[in-house]
């Protein structure tokens, strides 16, 4: 590094402009996005289990076609953010065995089980509610990639928690054992959405460093305060109760005062003492060993390709081409 590149790399965050792949940057800097964007990618990827649990058992063919629309949104999450990951240097397949081998985190909120179907409604309105809070400013990081993929992921996100919304709004209005079971789903789903913005400021390890680089733009506490004031409203209008006594209207700051979260708990969870840790990862591992077949059959595919394209630029004959394949497994 010289201190020129140095200087042009700081003029360009000061300027809020982005950085780009073929742009030098700190290695330091490079190490925190390669970390939370792949922490962000992991947790898309693990998040669509507890939800995948009730494609199967949806109450009905619109609720199943929605939440099957919802899941595979969030593989493609997942896929933008492996890909912005990969601009940075790595490899997926390497970042996918740091989450096996437990080198990389996911987000807390997927340890928990999901036991009722209000519990999608709730991770829709509440989780999907969080994590719009916590990524609409991502879209304005520093590192260009990153920003492009949170546009179109919060788009997609903002259409997720309509429909926890939407499930919670119907169920409190139907009988009393549904009124029960969404009370039931926000009562368990709520500390935990609270958690998913990390620790406290006070001894939030990255935030200062990337707040000062704009990759984050927002601390911890700011964010986790915005969702509690967007929140309380909506609870409101869906007739449910927030699990918190101490939930309060402060006229003087303009916000809501409330509990903050078991952070105790949500180290546990984070250091893989939640109560599906265990469950996430070995189906997570199953999956990437039974896809194993798939993963070889592109490289061979690919290897093919590449040496007929080789092959006809040079003008021999080159292997025969392999029966026809459809662009989509291409
Ligand atoms: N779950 C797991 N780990 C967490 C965590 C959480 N909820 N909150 C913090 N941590 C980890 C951090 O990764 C860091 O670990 P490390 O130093 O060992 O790598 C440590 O705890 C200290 O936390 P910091 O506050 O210092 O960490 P960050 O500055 O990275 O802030 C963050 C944490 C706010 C989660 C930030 O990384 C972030 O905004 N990430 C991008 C968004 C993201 O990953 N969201 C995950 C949910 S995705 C989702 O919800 C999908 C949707 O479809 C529902």
């Amino acid at each position: 590094m010289d201190s020129a590149e140095q200087e042009a790399f700081e003029a360009t965050i000061a300027a809020d402009s982005t950085i780009e792949p073929r742009d030098w940057m700190p290695e330091e800097y490079r190490r925190t996005l390669i970390r939370q964007i792949a922490q962000h990618a992991h947790s898309e990827i693990i998040g669509m289990q507890p939800e995948g649990n009730w494609i199967g058992r949806a109450p009905t063919l619109a609720r199943k076609a929605i939440l099957l629309a919802k899941v595979q949104d969030e593989a493609g999450h997942g896929l933008y953010l492996y890909a912005a990951a990969e601009t940075l240097g790595v490899s997926r397949d390497d970042l996918e065995r740091r989450l096996l081998d437990g080198r990389q985190k996911y987000s807390s909120i997927f340890n928990y089980p999901t036991l009722t179907w209000a519990d999608v409604g709730a991770i829709g309105w509440l989780v999907d509610g969080a994590a719009i809070v916590n990524q609409v400013p991502l879209c304005r990081c520093s590192y260009g990639p990153y920003a492009r993929a949170m546009i179109r992921i919060c788009k997609e996100e903002s259409f997720h928690q309509r429909q926890g919304f939407d499930i919670l709004y119907t169920l409190t209005r139907g009988t009393d054992e549904q009124r029960a079971m969404a009370q039931d789903a926000v009562d368990r789903w709520w500390y935990p959405s609270l958690a998913m913005f990390g620790p406290p400021d006070a001894i939030s390890t990255h935030t200062e460093r990337s707040m000062a680089w704009r990759i984050k733009r927002f601390s911890n506490d700011h964010l986790r305060q915005k969702f509690v004031d967007m929140i309380v409203p909506q609870a409101e209008v869906l007739g449910v109760r927030l699990p918190d006594p101490a939930l309060r209207f402060n006229a003087k700051t303009g916000h809501w005062e409330f509990t903050p979260p078991d952070y105790d708990e949500l180290f546990a969870v984070i250091s893989g003492r939640g109560p599906a840790n265990r469950q996430r990862l070995t189906h997570r591992r199953t999956a990437y060993e039974e896809g194993a077949w798939v993963r070889e059959a592109a490289v061979a595919y690919a290897a093919k390709a590449a040496a007929r394209a080789a092959s006809q630029s040079s003008g021999t004959a080159g292997p025969p081409r392999a029966p026809a394949v459809p662009d989509e497994v291409a």
